[in-house]
């Protein structure tokens, strides 16, 4: 069985992908809800709060972890990497490695904007992952910090979101007008994209974009989705253990979705009607206390 963690609702946007790629897998998603946001919380918060899902996932029987969220990547998933698991036993991935990977053959300028929460950004992961792949890239990052609470409280697609869509993807161009290629360094954010689409359409049209080249956007489901076929084809060790707990879920058969489990820590009816819209289709999930 494969755990997807995050903060919230975000990483159903890989959860989707996944299934669809890696259907032979069963998933359990936990939603850290009543916690969210991360992105505004500091390093030893952020990695208590991960290492807590990360233990109580493996718990359940997952022996390999997504951290569907690019805050608990960038802030916590080194440490427990390195300090908090046997990797005989338990495998934790990110998803700032495998969204970096794609970058340089999508952009034609060379200049990058990174759009990711205040930790995400705070952190330089984004930074630091791009410029080893290419030393030329310019980056630019733009902290978000109110799309996480926009999205957790369902107000994504609303009239009220347009006015912070525009507030940050403003300030982002206008630092480095020469970015043509941003990334999602979200995985909330995925769910604003038509937003997010509808602005840098009408800014391409107003300001002359160099070399008219469109804007690309990097969303991470499909990344991370063939990233983790990729890791699982050459690992079978771990894809086979990754099978062996299908049974697991069969116990509890009331909140399960085709192959998948939610459990959140804030009320369980609260998550099933959010997580069924952004899923299009109906789930029931259990609270749990972490
Ligand atoms: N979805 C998360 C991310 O990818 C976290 C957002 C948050 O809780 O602030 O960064």
């Amino acid at each position: 069985m494969i755990g997807i963690f995050d903060s919230g609702y975000g990483g159903l946007t890989i959860l989707n992908h996944i299934r669809q790629h890696l259907p032979q897998y069963d998933y359990l998603y936990l939603g850290d809800n009543a916690r969210a946001p991360y992105g505004t919380r500091s390093f030893d918060v952020i990695y208590e709060y991960t290492l807590q899902a990360v233990n109580y996932l493996h718990q359940q029987g997952c022996n390999l972890i997504i951290l569907a969220c690019n805050t608990a990547s960038a802030k916590a998933l080194r440490t427990i990497q390195q300090r908090d698991i046997n990797p005989d036993e338990l495998r934790v991935l990110g998803v700032i490695r495998p969204t970096v990977e794609v970058v340089p053959q999508r952009t034609r300028t060379k200049h990058i904007g990174v759009l990711a929460t205040p930790g995400t950004v705070a952190s330089e992961s984004y930074v630091i992952e791009l410029l080893k792949q290419d030393p030329t890239l310019t980056i630019t990052q733009q902290a978000c910090p109110m799309w996480v609470p926009l999205i957790e409280s369902g107000e994504h697609l609303g009239d009220g979101a347009n006015y912070f869509v525009e507030k940050y993807l403003t300030e982002l161009l206008t630092r480095d007008p020469l970015i043509d290629t941003i990334i999602l360094g979200c995985t909330h954010y995925p769910l604003l994209q038509p937003k997010i689409e509808a602005f840098l359409e009408k800014y391409e049209h107003t300001k002359l974009l160099i070399q008219n080249s469109k804007f690309k956007i990097i969303s991470q489901g499909e990344i991370v989705a063939r990233s983790l076929a990729d890791y699982l084809h050459r690992h079978p060790d771990i894809a086979e253990r990754a099978l062996k707990n299908r049974h697991a879920l069969e116990d509890n058969s009331k909140f399960i979705i085709h192959n998948s489990k939610f459990l959140t820590t804030e009320s369980a009816t609260k998550f099933s009607e959010s997580a069924s819209l952004f899923l299009s289709e109906p789930i029931t999930a259990r609270h749990i206390e972490l």
